[in-house]
């Protein structure tokens, strides 16, 4: 990893270590509830590719995995309240068992968004599944029922999470010196 990354965060907050424990977990309660039935991921880009990837892995019953893109935040750190629509799903959900696999739960409203649409679309059932969740955040009504941890009200970047599409590749999750955002 490189310096300039690394000089970046302020204080590492989850390990790669932390985090391999939540997901595997994460996994162990999904491949035990979905046994026997049709389990579709749909994992909204681009926040949740590593969370996903991981996932996928750590559930040991046959599952598929589609994806699709939303965007709800320009450059900055909140949320603008608007949710685009940049790559919709190739999967009719029709008789699936859909688990929306998210990166982190926020306001809520990119996801609010998501499973009612999605819902018209006549799956079986649909649940969320998020690695990190902001519940003092909330400001429209989600639930994850499955769940990595709840953090604190701070911006968080790594493991696929961004600031300004960086830091994804980061392999832990941290939170960056302020004078990075301007803060
Ligand atoms: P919500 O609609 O406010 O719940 O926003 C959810 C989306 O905002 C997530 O999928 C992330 O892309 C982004 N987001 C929210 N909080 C953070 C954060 O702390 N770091 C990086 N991205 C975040
Ligand atoms: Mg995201």
């Amino acid at each position: 990893m490189t310096n300039e990354m690394i000089n970046d965060i302020q204080e590492v907050l989850y390990s790669e270590e932390t985090i391999a424990e939540m997901v595997k977990r994460v996994g162990a309660e999904i491949s035990r509830d979905y046994k026997g039935k049709n389990l579709l991921l749909v994992s909204v880009l681009k926040g949740s590719v590593a969370f996903m990837a991981d996932l996928m892995r750590a559930i040991d019953i046959p599952v598929r995995i589609d994806f699709m893109s939303v965007s709800s935040y320009g450059s900055g750190t909140k949320t603008s309240g608007v949710v685009k629509i940049i790559k919709d799903l190739d999967i009719e959900l029709e008789g699936y068992d859909i688990l929306i696999v998210e990166d982190i739960l926020d306001s809520g409203k990119t996801l609010h968004y998501l499973v009612n649409m999605l819902k018209n679309r006549n799956p079986a059932s649909i649940e969320v599944c998020t690695l990190f969740d902001k519940p003092e955040r909330r400001e429209v009504d989600v639930f994850a029922k499955y769940k990595g941890c709840d953090i604190p009200d701070a911006f968080i970047v790594g493991y696929g999470l961004d600031y300004d599409e960086k830091y994804r590749n980061l392999p832990y999750v941290g939170i960056l010196k302020p004078e990075v955002y301007g803060g």
